[in-house]
């Protein structure tokens, strides 16, 4: 880092002298764990405007769930019991981010499979996470005293530093994912897990039942309508106070809207916190996207990261084009796509795509960072947010 050229031979006696005095400073400079950033150049070697920039870069990267994912997911079943563990996750790791344990630089997806019948033990985090049925009817997570029983699309909040355990009520194996936004919080240095789960001080594998598992549901789950009988505070505050959101009814409603003209987004719902209208979290965001058959969307460009999973998809083929790269989306797979490429979407399965997207779109737009520009149909960039 910032060493200087080699001397040059025909280098006059004080030059030699200054570039001796350079080397030794720069060397100091390493040794001391600081970086001279003072370049005025961009074509020499002391660009450290290029040094700073050319850190780890997360990549775009598809996960297959048939190819890469599933298999992995029964082996760990099998090999790793409730006895050995309090969660058995598969977590994504970007190529581009390796070794930190991040699928894009602030959020990660999880897979996860849970055998019959098997509950983990309660515990809690600073990072918030959703948790998205994929497979069985009868995965479980308690979550601060509600007891919920989810399917393949119901989604389930499990926001920073509330208890929560995972399992599986059904007599089948189900499988669900998680995304987390432990790589900003652990960016953040706020980190922390808890697993000394205790009711009047008494140490206990699961939680006790303290609303009725429909709880979410009969306090939010009318829209426009606030109980002004409960209390709205869950957990630690600043999240939804909706802990679950069922995948029939944002299915219908992409479904009422099926015809809406929005080249650059397709069909878009995103989850809300109920109380508020903003995001379920203050770090990241979720969506459903739904593609027509035959749908071609216009390329976007945005500042957030994404995480996409295709939740409900025909047999023929569906692509995500990421800076001019094709990848082909089957149902389950995971593709990363890191801020600042260009993403268009292909749906020539003939039947509707529906598209699981997580965002850590709130994060960058408390920071103010949040761009989104599209390409319009002759090619010209137009920018989203401000048009
Ligand atoms: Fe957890």
């Amino acid at each position: 880092m910032g060493k200087p050229n080699d001397l040059k031979p025909d280098l006059k006696p004080v030059d030699n002298v200054k570039e001796a005095a350079l080397r030794d400073m720069y060397a100091g400079i390493n040794d001391k764990h600081m970086f001279p950033f003072w370049a005025k150049q961009s074509d020499v070697e002391h660009d450290e405007v290029r040094q700073l920039m050319n850190g780890p870069k997360p990549v775009p990267f598809l996960w297959s769930y048939k190819n890469d994912i599933e298999g992995l997911l029964k082996r760990s079943a099998e090999l790793v019991t409730a006895e050995d563990t309090d969660r058995r996750s598969l977590v994504l790791i970007n190529p581009g981010l390796s070794p930190r344990r991040a699928t894009v630089s602030t959020l990660y997806t999880a897979y996860r499979q849970n055998d019959p019948n098997e509950i983990m033990p309660p515990h809690r985090h600073t990072a918030s996470a959703v948790r998205l049925g994929l497979i069985g009817s009868e995965n479980f997570t308690g979550v601060e005293g509600e007891d919920i029983t989810f399917g393949h699309g119901d989604l389930v909040l499990t926001p920073r530093d509330t208890w929560h355990n995972h399992g599986n009520v059904g007599d089948t194996p189900a499988i669900n994912l998680s995304v987390l936004d432990y790589p900003l919080v652990e960016s953040l240095n706020a980190l922390s897990f808890d697993h000394d789960y205790r009711e009047d001080g008494v140490a206990k594998k699961k939680q006790s039942a303290r609303f009725a598992g429909d709880y979410s549901a009969s306090v939010y789950g009318a829209g426009g309508l606030k109980a002004r009988f409960v209390n709205h505070y869950r957990g630690v505050g600043g999240s939804s106070p909706m802990y679950v959101y069922r995948y029939e009814a944002v299915r219908e409603m992409l479904e009422k809207h099926r015809d809406v003209e929005n080249p650059h987004e397709a069909v878009l719902i995103e989850y809300t916190d109920p109380l508020t209208g903003g995001p379920v979290y203050k770090t990241m965001g979720f969506f459903m996207q739904m593609l027509r058959p035959g749908e071609r969307t216009l390329a976007v460009k945005q500042s957030a990261s994404l995480l996409v999973s295709p939740l409900e998809k025909g047999p023929g083929s569906c692509q995500a084009v990421v800076d001019g790269k094709a990848f082909d989306l089957e149902l389950f797979d995971t593709l990363a796509l890191p801020g600042g490429v260009w993403t268009e979407y292909v749906n020539n399965s003939g039947a509707p795509v529906v598209l699981f997207v997580a965002s850590d779109e709130p994060a960058l737009a408390h920071f103010g960072l949040l761009t989104r520009y599209g390409r319009s149909a002759s090619g010209d960039v137009i920018n989203l947010l401000n048009p």
